[in-house]
């Protein structure tokens, strides 16, 4: 083969590789052959963010970055541990400060998606500190909690942990 051939034979593989990914014939479930192996299609309709529907999973992309996959929280970053969270519960108030904290209300989760997540880190995460009976938390309870935002994080955790302290339920510190 002379030199001229390999060149041309060169060009044409370059070709190939470079329109490989395009070409529709060869488009299996999806799925299509280029020079490089096997790869999905691509699709500009692609949507930008997958949908979750297991409210683990919901934890896991929006809480646990913070909260840890176990709740323990992180010390370094005043994120504290959510593992006796369920204590919140026995005050006044304390149930509505669980939906209204940033990190929630800030999630961009919808109103079912939080009441989801808060329900399974609750029943999983948190579970022997949560008093019996317990009513799961709805969305239609949190859409009313959106709209009474926290003024002072801080100051309402305290006063909520002191009164739990002193009825023998204390929660995590404060970082
Ligand atoms: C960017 C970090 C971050 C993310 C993400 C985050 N949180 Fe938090 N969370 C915190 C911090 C920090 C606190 C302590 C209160 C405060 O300063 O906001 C907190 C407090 C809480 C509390 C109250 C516990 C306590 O002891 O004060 C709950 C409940 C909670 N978060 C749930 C969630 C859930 C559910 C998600 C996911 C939808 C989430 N958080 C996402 C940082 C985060």
């Amino acid at each position: 083969m002379g030199l001229q051939r390999i060149r041309q034979a060169m060009a044409a593989l370059c070709a190939f590789a470079l329109a490989g990914p395009t070409t529709p014939a060869l488009a299996v479930h999806g799925q299509t052959q280029t020079t490089l192996g096997r790869q999905v299609v691509l699709r500009a309709d692609a949507p930008s963010v997958s949908p979750v529907h297991s409210a683990r999973a919901l934890y896991v992309l929006h809480c646990a970055g913070c909260h840890g996959l176990d709740g323990s929280g992180a010390a370094a970053a005043r994120v504290p541990d959510m593992r006796q969270v369920g204590r919140f519960l026995r005050v006044p108030g304390g149930r509505e400060f669980l939906i209204q904290v940033p990190g929630v209300m800030g999630s961009g989760l919808d109103d079912a998606q939080v009441a989801q997540v808060s329900n399974w880190l609750l029943a999983h995460l948190a579970t022997d500190s949560v008093p019996s009976p317990h009513r799961p938390y709805e969305a239609a309870e949190v859409a009313r909690l959106r709209r009474q935002a926290l003024v002072d994080v801080g100051a309402a955790r305290a006063a909520l942990a002191q009164q739990a302290a002193e009825r023998g339920w204390p929660v995590a510190p404060a970082l």
